[in-house]
């Protein structure tokens, strides 16, 4: 449904996104994601037709953005990270016109506006000025704006972004109702969020994809050993050197003691099954076992070690 092919674009001299593609299906929710300045408006921009690329391309429901600019405004919600709106008019006088210049126009019209006002939240604010509206009101205006015209494609900037948490779980369960319907691209820094709405994400640090995949195939795509935890009562000595034995594990380190029982850190290779092997290692060191369990990473440390790492070279992105 829309497909991204080697996008560059330079401002003045300097790249601020280079051979950036990915695909996202009909249906699906993506997950655009990467660290501030990382090029994700950029990317937006160029693919809503807002902004040509310097080179490569973009097609939105098979068509190319840059041939045909018009057509593919019309099948795309857009909501800019600006979110930009008209403050002296009102919501639903702005919604109105926004639905007609997509070629909305009279009962169909009202109809589309009375549906977005309702699915977004505004119907108590509908008459009032945009510019008297609190900076979440103005979020979900924005939001409306993107879904008057029932587009088939919404490319969402941080649309999230400034509302409170009880908005943001609104707002999230709206476009989670839209899934399989629309096409989405969704920009956030809010990772749980991602976990919750998205199907696959595109990671982009410094103008690059950094990583295209699943979420869950993201914890794979870090190249670190597995961390367990064991604590056991017995002798320190006799069971480090039963848990260092155990196949597939590489480091084990004795993290303290209390009471008679010890704490060791144990390094493994990543994705190897030890635990069975780990537990029976205490017994064999006649000790007995109090806790054993894996560490697992959270999606903001897989995210912080996809974007710390040094700027990859062409080629060597991790596509999964
Ligand atoms: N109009 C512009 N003129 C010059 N440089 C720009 C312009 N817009 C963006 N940039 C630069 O391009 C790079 C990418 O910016 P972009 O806004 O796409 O990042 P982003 O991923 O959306 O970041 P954020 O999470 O902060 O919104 C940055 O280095 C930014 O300074
Ligand atoms: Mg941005």
């Amino acid at each position: 449904m829309i497909r991204v092919e080697g996008l560059t674009k330079f401002y003045g001299s300097v790249p601020a996104i280079e051979d950036i593609s990915f695909r996202v299906e009909r249906g699906e929710i993506l997950g655009f994601l990467g660290p501030n300045g990382a090029g994700k408006s950029t990317t937006m921009r160029i693919l809503t037709g807002f902004m040509p690329p310097t080179s490569g391309s973009a097609w939105v429901a098979d068509m190319n953005v840059a041939e045909r600019p018009l057509e593919v405004k019309r099948s795309i919600g857009y909501m800019p990270e600006s979110n930009p709106l008209y403050l002296d008019m009102t919501v639903t006088a702005y919604l109105g016109y926004m639905v007609s210049l997509k070629g909305v126009a009279g009962a169909a019209r009202r109809d589309a506006v009375a549906r977005v006002v309702g699915s977004c939240g505004l119907e108590s604010v509908a008459s009032r000025l945009i510019g008297h509206l609190s900076k979440g009101y103005r979020q979900r205006v924005g939001l409306a704006q993107s879904l008057v015209s029932d587009p088939p494609v919404l490319i969402l900037d941080e649309p999230t972004s400034g509302l409170d948490p009880a908005q943001i779980i609104e707002i999230r369960n709206l476009i989670r109702s839209l899934k399989g319907s629309r096409t989405i691209i969704l920009s956030t820094h809010i990772l749980p969020e991602v976990s919750l709405v998205c199907d696959r994400v595109v990671v982009i640090h410094q103008g690059r994809v950094a990583f295209e995949g699943a979420l869950d195939s993201l914890a794979t795509s870090v190249k670190e050993d597995d961390v367990l935890r064991v604590s056991a009562i017995g002798s320190a000595e006799a069971l480090q050197g039963r848990l260092s034995a155990v196949p597939g594990v590489r480091q084990v380190r004795r993290t303290g003691a209390s009471n008679g029982e010890v704490h060791f850190e144990v390094r493994a290779e990543r994705g190897r099954e030890v635990r069975p092997a780990l537990a029976a290692a205490v017994p064999a060191a006649s000790g007995q076992l109090t806790e054993l369990r894996r560490e697992r990473l959270t999606l903001e440390d897989l995210f912080v070690r996809i974007v710390s790492g040094e700027r990859k070279h062409e080629g060597e992105a991790a596509h999964v």
